[in-house]
């Protein structure tokens, strides 16, 4: 097969907002207790978080970390997390029929931040909570006052504030199975009015607003435009869910995941100018893709945990090749749309649907979803090019005209690197490629990673991490993206 991809220096989509390398911290399963908090654990530090664990995350220079939750938020009562830990209340959690003890908070978490060299995203209950409790909330964190929370951080023993800047206002609040979850009109209501208290206390935050929790719920559209109409002045960002799978086992249908990604990306950005013009706005609203990946295997287990316990395995699938392809590709997508789609939070990022798992009071290893996103946060940040590809396409089970060949690239923000990342979703031929770069004099190949492997259902195990990785091929000749290969190809300029 062969495929030509087009790069137009000349041409910019946009500047990358590094915060679309974020991910997930919820409350759920082994993410927090396990995942990056044991005390007992042989690398925990002063505070009981893993040292493997912090170690791995900094690698994958993760800019920020979207906390509590999930559907976990929806039933939170944040002060229940701070404070001296002996007084901690130990808590029926509804949203995972677990036991939250409740040792670790936001006091806690945005330490583990810092030290993990990243920032929080925080999220507010608009489940069983509103307004007053957000705006507690943003005082507890954000606040200098001398007043009730911001006084009782004080006495926590945090004299300075944690500084979070960008919040979401509340959790999938359309979906049945959120801890009281809201109609369309109820949500956007209560959105607006939390949003306007929030932002009383703290002018200079930022704030998502629940969009769909996934393209395909009835009410999506219907839902995106009452919350803009209604939200519109206050919001910053609206968000947008969505996990892929393949149950059914269609190799080709589930690489081309990415197609659908890019009609919802391409749907709500629609929506968020249709309502700025209806308006008669100048504002855009961007948008915040805060909970993304694959997320099936995990089902069939998960039913059989019994409920009330402490930080049960949830959750935890193990992903093999196609879905490291899969999320390399998504990230392609994510770049592609970079000028409106300013965060991802990879979801998640501990045990729970994540890169990176732990055994608990054992070792640790990286997924293979674990380097598609390595490589692209650490190469994927400055400015997208328009990127054209010109290729053949085919049809996979409900997913129609997808492109063999996808790509996009990155020029760093010294602009001496341009990064290229390509997938050939092809189950059967490799692509013989002729790259195309309009605008940029003496481009040099210097580098070729490939993804790649015979065994699509290939895994890495605790006892086997390094089944499958990328390699290096050589960068003599024409350019071939092997089939089912996720690939980045590095210029010097
Ligand atoms: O990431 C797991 C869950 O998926 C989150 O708690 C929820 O928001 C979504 O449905």
């Amino acid at each position: 097969m062969k495929a030509k991809i087009e790069v137009n220096a000349k041409k910019e989509v946009g500047k990358v907002d590094k915060r679309l390398f974020g991910s997930f911290i919820e409350h759920l399963g082994r993410a927090v207790y396990g995942g990056i908090y044991e005390p007992t654990h042989e690398t925990a530090d002063d505070m009981g978080f893993r040292g493997d664990v912090m170690k791995m995350v900094q690698e994958m220079e993760v800019p920020i970390v979207r906390y509590p939750g999930g559907n976990f938020v929806s039933g939170y009562q944040w002060e229940d997390g701070t404070g001296p830990k002996e007084k901690r209340p130990k808590k029926l959690e509804l949203a995972w029929n677990s036991v939250e003890t409740n040792e670790v908070g936001v006091d806690e978490f945005q330490e583990w931040a810092k030290r993990a060299n990243t920032e929080v995203m925080m999220a507010v209950n608009l489940g069983t909570r509103g307004p007053q409790d957000a705006a507690n909330l943003v005082e507890y964190c954000n606040s200098t006052t001398d007043t009730y929370y911001a006084a009782m951080r004080k006495a926590n023993g945090f004299e300075e504030p944690f500084g979070f800047k960008l919040w979401c206002l509340g959790n999938e609040m359309d979906g049945p199975w959120q801890i009281c979850a809201k109609t369309a009109n109820e949500y956007a209501r209560l959105a607006c009015e939390t949003a306007k208290m929030m932002k009383l206390v703290d002018p200079s935050i930022e704030l998502v607003a629940c969009g769909s929790s996934s393209p395909t719920m009835p009410t999506f559209g219907d839902w995106e435009r009452t919350v803009l109409r209604e939200c519109f002045e206050h919001i910053d960002y609206i968000s947008l869910h969505n996990y892929f799978g393949n149950p059914n086992d269609n190799s080709a249908e589930f690489l081309g995941s990415s197609v659908v990604m890019e009609g919802f990306i391409k749907s709500v950005i629609a929506m968020c100018d249709e309502i700025a013009a209806e308006k008669k706005s100048e504002k855009k609203i961007n948008v915040s893709f805060d909970e993304w990946n694959v997320w099936f295997h995990s089902s069939e287990q998960d039913k059989k945990q019994e409920p009330w316990q402490i930080a049960p395995p949830l959750l935890e699938d193990v992903y093999n090749l196609e879905d490291a392809l899969v999320v390399g590709s998504l990230m392609i997508t994510l770049l592609k749309y970079c000028d409106r789609v300013k965060i991802g939070c990879l979801a998640q990022l501990v045990n729970v649907i994540a890169p990176i798992m732990t055994k608990t009071g054992g070792g640790i290893w990286a997924q293979t979803i674990y380097y598609p996103f390595l490589l692209t946060s650490k190469n994927g940040r400055g400015t997208v090019l328009t990127t054209n590809v010109v290729c053949d396409k085919y049809d996979a089970g409900d997913i129609k005209e997808i492109p063999y060949v996808d790509s996009v690239a990155v020029m760093s923000e010294d602009g001496k690197q341009l990064s290229v990342f390509a997938i050939n979703r092809s189950l059967e031929n490799s692509a013989e490629i002729e790259i195309a770069i309009d605008g940029i004099e003496n481009a040099k190949l210097v580098s070729h990673t490939v993804f790649t492997g015979d065994d699509l259902k290939a895994i890495n195990t605790l006892d086997n991490p390094n089944e499958v990785m990328p390699k290096e091929v050589s960068v003599d000749g024409t350019v071939v993206l092997a089939k089912q290969s996720w690939n980045m190809l590095i210029y010097q300029l």
